[in-house]
């Protein structure tokens, strides 16, 4: 069984999300052990505390420089012995030695569909309002999974979704959401639950 430890800092739609595709077997064969936030108020946590599922917080403001914070964060992670570690919606840079030991067990979700609007400073709303600057006429989400870039790991899941001529950056973000968020993370820890995704020279392979 895997055993996945969720990372946010907000609202936790995508939580939501695994959590539901977990109650209704969407996903088999995985647990959530534990939600983290750099938040105390993220709702994601009372979303957690509902199913019974731990809930911990830390953030870089508790601590005295960036080291110190990283080196607490990559032990709390461990103290859940992850297999698993879900970046949704987490708005905190992860160690690079966090990468190094969970390497192709990190998975994040981008709202867009990588390569386009991604990369640092590429979050949130500026996504959509950077794809809606764009005039692009298709956009989407993907699940990828982490390396010592920012959006620059292989490419797990994509899911196009139809940009409409009256969009605003958040009507797009709901629509992305809906129509693509909050299927192919899921999916993609489904996936993985089922050892189906290899990566090989940097790309993944689906099996
Ligand atoms: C989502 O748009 C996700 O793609 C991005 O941050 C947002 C998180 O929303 N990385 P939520 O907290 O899951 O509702």
């Amino acid at each position: 069984m895997l055993r996945i430890v969720v990372c946010v800092s907000g609202g936790g739609t995508n939580l939501q999300a695994i959590i539901d595709a977990v109650e209704n077997g969407i996903i088999t064969n995985a647990k959530i052990g534990a939600v983290i936030s750099n938040n105390a108020n993220a709702y994601a946590l009372e979303r957690a505390k509902k199913y019974g599922i731990a809930g911990d917080c830390i953030s870089p403001k508790q601590f005295e420089d960036r080291e110190s914070f990283n080196h607490a964060f990559l032990e709390k992670v461990n103290s859940y012995e992850p297999d698993l570690i879900v970046l949704a919606g987490f708005l905190v840079v992860i160690p690079g030695q966090m990468i190094q030991k969970y390497r192709n067990q990190i998975i994040n979700i981008h709202p867009s569909l990588i390569p386009s609007f991604c990369g640092t400073g590429c979050y949130g709303l500026k996504v959509h309002e950077k794809a809606l600057e764009r005039g692009v006429k298709v956009t989407g989400a993907t699940v990828h999974f982490v390396d010592e870039g920012t959006d620059t790991g292989p490419i797990i899941l994509q899911q196009p979704v139809m940009v409409e001529p009256e969009d605003t950056p958040e009507i797009l973000q709901r629509r992305v959401m809906e129509q693509a968020e909050w299927k192919i993370l899921p999916q993609a820890i489904n996936l993985i639950a089922h050892g189906k995704v290899k990566v090989v020279n940097g790309k993944t392979i689906i099996l």
